[in-house]
């Protein structure tokens, strides 16, 4: 039997044309990254499972981890996420960086889900954290980060939005006014998950397997608020002002950061790794039809805790390369098609005319240009139909006519114009491929 053409369930191919996208948004990204001077890392693709049984959740670890018994009989995993291998990074050399540390990456993943739209088995992932910083200005970079990559693009807070919440909040929730115990923390956790996906009926029920009577009511009402400063009333209210300060002064730093536009209060945020322990936030596309989140994040206290090193704040995102990509194509930021940057094919009719083409060649790369010296004799009609198929905005055709000349004819495919150049003179054949 032939073997299938197709790539593994839930991965992709790359062809050219997705490539050149892939590569016009990871630029984009990686320009605005540099811009807020982050340094760019990289990790292995493997890593001994027991990084993620650490700290990442059971839902990464039973459902989405792919996990094999290497030949030395280590259990190992493909990464799923890169905070784990950051962390074990940071904690090999904290102590002698200048800190705040901020560094990004952006790795392929893979998570063993159910392939759907935004969400597939393997993705790239843009991951930017910063460890080390204040109180809440890391909080707030990582934030104003996020909202410059997506301006750069074109977007503005009509196109999208920061839902926010503080795991905090929950965690005092839970065990001043809730009362319960970790497992059920644990339960209550994945049904706030769920609560804007079902309905108040259904979500009634779902609490009331844990909750009853004023407790219920008390978390219904907690789930139902929907901006910030419904989110102050209720912390005045039940008096729960002296173990939310962090988050009150957090949300007055987001005014003065002018981030408060692109950012909601929603308690329903709560994110599905376990070693976020404040701030907690993701970023949503307004366009109903796109509902994944295009990112999300949080701050983790406690990560460098598992390598036995003192405890260094950290704060970070993770903004997945699908869901960008519909958002940034929903939205027409991008071209569905981007061309390449090829400026000029160079051809030769025959033999003869061969090491003038290379000398052609050479001389426009020098110059920068992007050159293709076409492999083998042609024709007019395949050398120009070939630079068209390409992409090539030029084309120069060499044949006998041309051997004993100092001027030759480039052609600009898209004008359809044409002009003679000397080897001199070919410093202004960029000014005239440019098709304005
Ligand atoms: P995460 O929420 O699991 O966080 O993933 C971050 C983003 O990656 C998501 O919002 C989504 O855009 C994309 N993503 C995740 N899984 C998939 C998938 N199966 N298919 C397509 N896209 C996906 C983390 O991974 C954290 N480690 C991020 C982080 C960095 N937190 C702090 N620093």
């Amino acid at each position: 039997m032939a073997l299938s053409k197709q790539p593994y369930r839930g991965t992709r191919d790359f062809f050219p044309i997705q490539m050149r996208q892939r590569e016009f948004i990871f630029e984009q990204i990686t320009k605005t990254a540099h811009n807020f001077c982050f340094e760019s890392y990289d990790g292995p693709l493997l890593e001994e499972v027991d990084l993620y049984l650490a700290k990442s959740g059971e839902e990464l670890i039973n459902e989405q981890i792919y996990s094999f018994v290497d030949r030395g009989d280590r259990k190992v995993a493909i990464r799923p996420e890169m905070t784990p291998t950051l962390a074990r990074m940071v904690a090999q050399i904290h102590r002698e960086f200048p800190k705040p540390i901020r560094w990004f990456s952006i790795p392929n993943l893979m998570r063993y889900e159910k392939p759907q739209k935004g969400r597939l088995r393997e993705h790239w992932q843009f991951n930017a954290d910063i460890f080390g910083a204040e109180k809440n200005l890391g909080e707030c970079e990582i934030l104003k980060l996020i909202v410059s990559i997506l301006k750069s693009f074109g977007a503005n807070q009509n196109h999208f939005e920061i839902l926010l919440n503080d795991r905090r909040i929950v965690e005092v929730i839970f065990k001043s006014k809730l009362q319960i115990d970790t497992g059920t923390q644990y339960k209550i956790y994945k049904i706030i998950d769920k609560a804007k996906k079902v309905s108040a009926d259904a979500l009634d029920k779902m609490l009331s397997e844990y909750l009853q009577g004023d407790k219920k009511d008390f978390f219904l009402e907690y789930l139902n608020l929907k901006s910030f400063n419904e989110i102050s009333l209720f912390i005045k209210k039940y008096k729960l002002e002296d173990e939310t300060q962090d988050f009150l002064s957090f949300v007055s730093l987001l005014k003065s950061w002018d981030l408060e536009t692109y950012c909601l209060y929603d308690p329903t945020i709560v994110r599905g790794l376990d070693y976020y322990t404040g701030i907690v936030f993701e970023v949503f596309d307004k366009n109903p039809e796109n509902r994944r989140a295009l990112c999300g994040g949080g701050a983790y206290d406690n990560l460098l805790q598992i390598f036995n090193e003192d405890p260094l704040p950290g704060v970070g995102v993770g903004m997945g390369d699908v869901t960008l990509t519909d958002f940034l194509l929903g939205h027409k930021f991008i071209p569905e098609i981007i061309q390449p940057p090829f400026d000029l094919l160079v051809a030769y009719m025959n033999q003869t005319a061969q090491l003038k083409a290379l000398e052609w060649t050479d001389h426009c790369r020098k110059l920068n240009l992007n050159v293709e010296l076409l492999l083998g004799e042609a024709r007019p009609k395949k050398a120009f139909s070939y630079a068209e198929k390409k992409g090539h905005k030029g084309v120069l055709l060499i044949g006998e006519n041309e051997l004993d000349q100092t001027e030759l004819v480039i052609k600009n495919l898209k004008l359809r114009t044409e002009k003679k150049f000397t080897l001199k003179s070919l410093d202004e054949l960029k000014g005239f491929l440019c098709n304005q």
